[in-house]
C-alpha cells in the first residue's frame, strides 16, 4: 500500500553506512555534475549517496539505479513499497537486541530469513550493529561481519526510511539488481552515468572488494573501462570515481578523459593529523 504523505518529510539519506560511500564527496561530485542530462544511471549503488543527494535537489529527475548484491537491491523495493510492515520488524529486532546484544546479534547474523521483509530488516540491523557498518561476505555469500561496540545504535531511523520510500515511489526511478555492463543497453544521448565501483586495493593491506560474493577484479575494472569508452562514443556523460592508482590513470589517460585527484577523508577521526592525506580520483568525459 502506498503511503499517505500528510507529515512533513526530512531529507533522504542512506539507510545504510556502506564502505566506500560518498557522502562526504557530495559537494565535490556536486561540483562537477553536468548542468543537464537527461536519465541518471547509477549501476554501482551501494548505500546511493549521490542519488539521495540528486532525487532531493531534482524532484522529477529520471533515474535508474542497481547494484549486484541482491540483498541490497531488495531492500530499495522494500523500503519503497512496504515500508510500515519493515519499520515494525525493525522495532523488534531493536526490542530483542537491548536484551542481550551479542546472543541476538549473533542469532540474527546465522539465520536466513526467506520474507522480504525479514530479509530487510536483517540486512538493515545487521549494518546499525556490526562493527563499523561494514557489508562483507565470505565466499559463501555469508555475511561474516562481528557485531560492533555500539551502546545505542539507531536500530529504527523511521524517518528517514519513510522518506526514502517516499522518494523512491516515484514513477520516475527504476530499482534493478544487475551487472553494470547492463547499462550499455539503456542509457542514450545526454545521459549521466555515474559509476562508483568496488575500488582497486591501492596497496596490499587495503583490498576491501567483498560486498558480493563475486570479487571486483582487475578483469572488470578493464571491462568498466572498455564500457566507459562505449558510452562515450553514444554521446553519454560518464562521471567515475576510483582510487589514486597508475592503472586507473593509464586507462583514462587519452581525450576525452580529464582526471582530477580529489582528497577524500576516509572517516571522521578525532586526531585532526590523520583527516588528511588521502587521495582518489574523479573522472569525466565532459
Ligand atoms: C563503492 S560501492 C558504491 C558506494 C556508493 N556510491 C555509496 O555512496 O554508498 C560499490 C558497489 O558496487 C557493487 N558491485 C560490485 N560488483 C558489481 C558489479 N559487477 N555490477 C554492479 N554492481 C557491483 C557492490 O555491491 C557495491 O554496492
Amino acid at each position: 500500500m502506498k503511503q499517505q504523505f500528510s507529515q512533513i518529510l526530512s531529507t533522504p539519506k542512506p539507510f545504510v553506512k556502506w564502505a566506500g560511500g560518498k557522502r562526504q564527496l557530495i559537494p565535490i561530485l556536486n561540483e562537477n555534475l553536468p548542468e543537464t542530462f537527461g536519465t541518471y544511471f547509477e549501476p554501482f549503488l551501494g548505500g546511493g549517496a549521490l542519488l539521495f543527494h540528486m532525487l532531493t535537489e531534482r524532484q522529477s529527475q529520471k533515474c535508474s539505479i542497481s547494484d549486484l548484491n541482491s540483498d541490497l537491491v531488495l531492500s530499495y523495493t522494500t523500503i519503497r513499497d512496504r515500508v510500515e510492515d519493515l519499520i515494525t520488524s525493525l522495532k523488534n529486532h531493536e526490542k530483542n537486541y537491548q536484551k542481550d546484544s551479542k546472543s541476538y546479534y549473533y542469532s540474527i547474523r546465522e539465520s536466513n530469513p526467506r520474507s522480504q521483509i525479514e530479509k530487510t530488516s536483517r540486512l538493515i540491523f545487521l549494518n546499525r550493529t556490526c562493527f563499523n557498518g561494514l557489508y562483507r561476505v565470505n565466499s559463501k555469500g555469508k555475511f561474516n561481519v562481528p557485531l560492533g561496540k555500539y551502546s545505542n545504535p539507531n536500530i529504527v531511523n523511521e524517518d528517514n526510511l519513510r522518506s526514502v520510500s517516499h522518494i523512491l515511489q516515484s514513477s520516475k526511478v527504476s530499482i534493478n539488481c544487475r551487472d553494470f555492463e547492463a547499462v550499455l543497453r539503456d542509457a542514450k544521448k545526454d545521459d549521466l552515468v555515474y559509476f562508483d565501483p568496488p575500488y582497486q586495493p591501492v596497496s596490499d593491506t587495503a583490498n576491501f572488494t567483498s560486498y558480493t560474493n563475486k570479487d571486483f577484479t582487475y578483469d572488470d575494472l578493464s571491462r568498466l573501462a572498455e564500457l566507459c569508452m562505449d558510452l562515450d562514443s553514444k554521446g553519454c556523460r560518464v562521471l567515475l570515481s576510483n582510487s589514486n592508482s597508475k592503472e586507473v590513470a593509464d586507462m583514462f589517460s587519452a581525450k576525452p578523459w580529464k582526471i582530477n585527484k580529489i582528497q577524500a577523508n576516509r572517516s571522521i577521526n578525532s586526531n585532526s593529523k590523520k583527516r588528511t592525506g588521502h587521495y582518489e580520483l574523479l573522472i569525466r568525459n565532459y
